[in-house]
């Protein structure tokens, strides 16, 4: 215990406190009995590079931890790294529960102790309170929900936090689920999906339809519904061309009620057709002001100026090249756009690149959304050192299930009985039965 009139020792802890819980309240308590305990809170970006983006802001956070008794003081901790705030610190105390010690977070550990060593800093690890975790109170927040606003603002405060958001495409309520959970550790991080982008493609293409609007207004917002009953995390609407400009405001009226974070519109014109086509079919260019009145007319029909209309170029698509598409980018961004998503169908990124090292000079640019389908061998690392900030996955789940559902029926018209794909192409009966149950439970 500090005695009166000693210098001030500091016990220095780092935390995200997204979910405050006993384990939290136990390390500040323990660090008191130490000193003067400042709280090194992680920032949403120091976050969201390695697990998911907090449910609270870091503003909200800090009002949280700052009332917590023991706590003296509450300084930004930018990175996982502790390092940077142990340097200008100097504490004599680093307090973490001791759960550290194997798992993602033994280097992390590690450099804590050799950094303290080098001005007799001393790290103390008080035992892990085991009857409460951060991951089971997370499952079970994904298991309430969410609500349209905090769903909504998720996006732009992906944006503002992640080098790149990352999204795939959903089609269905199982879809939804797939992006909603599935996540695989890489380099002490978990990397997972960001979002979810509807797709007009695979919405039309699941129900055995085209490509070209066909699927009524009314049938999208259905699938909107399905994925987001059963989901948490933000969704990107591929809105088509945004129909009628006089139809628009309502479509983005009707997204942001239900809480959509953006919807992404194209500037082609007339039967709309799939861009990977290119130009062996017709692909109608909007004219680039009409386009624009129609993102005026969107961003005029907003409630809160929360939902992003993102345009997209489609002038790669129809053979006009990087120049056209420039100029475009420019126009809607005046008439409000929130974001530009450039679209490219040929095999190489070299198209995209030159348009990104031109679009980047731009002074009013805004968040570059990339769709690599094509082109794509390109990495996200790259796309991002190229000045894209969204990256979709745009039809690969519905690629994949399709050969997959083939193959499953020809297995058994060639056999005459189902038990080959049954026992090779199919996930057993006693998993399926229990598949969503246990999803929508968080595992
Ligand atoms: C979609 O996913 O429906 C898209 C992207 O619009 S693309 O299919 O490449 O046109
Ligand atoms: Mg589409």
């Amino acid at each position: 215990m500090a005695k009166k009139g000693d210098k001030q020792k500091v016990a220095y802890i780092g935390m995200s406190a997204d979910l405050v819980h006993p384990g939290h309240l136990n390390i500040i308590k323990e660090g008191a009995k130490l000193g003067e305990v400042v709280i090194g809170l992680l920032t949403d970006e120091a976050i969201a590079s390695y697990k998911r983006l907090p449910y609270m802001s870091y503003e909200q956070r800090r009002i949280v931890v700052e009332s917590i008794k023991g706590v003296s003081r509450v300084i930004p901790q930018t990175t996982l790294d502790y390092r940077p705030n142990l340097k200008l610190l100097k504490p004599d105390f680093v307090v973490h529960g001791d759960d550290w010690k194997g798992g993602v977070q033994r280097e992390t550990r590690q450099q804590v102790i050799d950094t303290l060593e080098k001005w007799g800093g001393k790290l103390i690890e008080p035992a892990y309170t085991s009857n409460i975790s951060s991951t089971a109170l997370n499952n079970a927040l994904k298991e309430v929900g969410t609500t349209p606003d905090i769903r909504l603002k998720r996006f732009r405060r992906l944006l503002g936090t992640k080098p790149i958001v990352r999204g795939i495409e959903v089609h269905n309520g199982i879809t939804g689920l797939i992006v909603e959970h599935v996540s695989v550790s890489k380099n002490n991080k978990k990397e997972e999906f960001d979002f979810m982008w509807l797709s007009s493609l695979t919405d039309s293409t699941a129900k055995g339809k085209p490509d070209t609007e066909l699927v009524d207004s009314t049938s999208r917002l259905t699938t909107i519904h399905d994925v987001l009953e059963i989901t948490t995390k933000p969704l990107v609407y591929d809105g088509d061309t945004g129909g009628l400009a006089e139809h628009f405001p309502y479509t983005v009226r009707t997204l942001e009620r239900l809480g959509v974070s953006a919807v992404i519109i194209e500037d082609k014109q007339g039967l709309k057709k799939n861009s990977l086509f290119g130009t062996a079919v017709k692909q109608e260019l909007a004219d680039p002001k009409a386009f624009a009145e129609k993102i005026r007319a969107g961003k005029k029909a907003q409630v809160t100026p929360d939902l992003m209309i993102i345009a997209r170029l489609e002038s790669m698509i129809a053979g006009k090249g990087v120049k056209d598409a420039l100029k475009r980018a420019k126009i809607y961004i005046d008439a409000g756009a929130d974001g530009i998503m450039i679209h490219s169908k040929e095999k190489s990124p070299k198209e995209v690149l030159s348009f990104c090292r031109e679009y980047v000079k731009l002074k009013n640019k805004v968040p570059l959304v990339a769709v690599p389908s094509t082109y794509d061998t390109i990495t996200e690392d790259e796309l991002h050192k190229a000045g894209v900030s969204v990256v979709i996955y745009a039809n690969h789940l519905l690629r994949s299930a399709y050969p997959a559902m083939v193959k499953t029926a020809q297995t058994i018209l060639n056999h005459g009985r189902a038990t080959e794909a049954s026992q090779e192409l199919c996930m057993p009966i006693s998993e399926i039965l229990t598949l969503i149950e246990r999803k929508n439970n968080g595992s």
